[in-house]
């Protein structure tokens, strides 16, 4: 009874932080975070051991660099990629407990699909600039970010909004962001250590990606 009280109370927490700032924070120890520790470790595990390539983007002068390793691309259309770990991720973040997590706190009744998993580690004096994720794919609704970086500094998760100002989101191990993607945000510049994360995209079309630009 506790419990749902304490869930009830949560996610009308949540869903009405996602409604006004398009982004939320759900600690590793709370009881609505979908996924459990296991599988946060399991998950931990398969982007260590993928293989990665760097990969630089943006111009703004700094190093921008990220390590980047691959589950499921989203160029055309949504492709697992071929390694030993890619179905093993999508097996634990399509579970059905995590996607109604998603569906209750963007207050969706339709079928939610993943279009796209990568594990992106920026390092020291790196960061991510400002973008919009639905220049990679117009029907991308939400990103999920979960945490695996066990030290860092900086790297703030920044969440612009119409007004300008912004709100930063400091997630620790196995914390699960979920934001819009229609809100322009960046990741300030790594201070300490490496920031390591999974992200994922959420979208209702799981068919071709209808970017209009594809070099984008
Ligand atoms: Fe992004």
């Amino acid at each position: 009874m506790k419990t749902n009280l304490h869930d009830d109370q949560k996610f009308a927490e949540y869903k009405h932080k996602y409604r006004e700032r398009g982004t939320i924070l759900t600690k590793m120890d709370d009881m609505t975070h979908p996924i459990d520790k296991n599988e946060i470790k399991e998950l931990s595990l398969c982007c260590k051991e993928v293989e990665k390539e760097y990969v630089s983007i943006g111009d703004a002068g700094e190093s921008n660099n990220l390590l980047v390793g691959r589950f499921m691309t989203d160029v055309d259309k949504p492709v697992i990629v071929e390694n030993e770990y890619s179905h093993k991720v999508l097996e634990i973040l399509s579970k059905e407990k995590t996607i109604n997590f998603i569906k209750n706190i963007l207050e969706l009744e339709c079928d939610i699909f993943i279009r796209r998993v990568q594990f992106n580690q920026i390092d020291k004096n790196c960061f991510v600039g400002y973008h919009l994720d639905t220049d990679s794919n117009p029907d991308y609704l939400a990103a999920g970010v979960i945490q695996l970086g066990k030290s860092y500094k900086g790297g703030h998760y920044r969440v612009y909004q119409k007004n300008g100002e912004y709100f930063d989101y400091i997630s620790s191990y196995g914390d699960l962001i979920l934001s819009n993607c229609t809100y322009p945000h960046e990741v300030t510049k790594v201070e300490e250590g490496e920031r390591k994360s999974l992200v994922f995209f959420v979208s209702k079309n799981s068919g071709e990606n209808r970017r209009k630009n594809k070099n984008v």
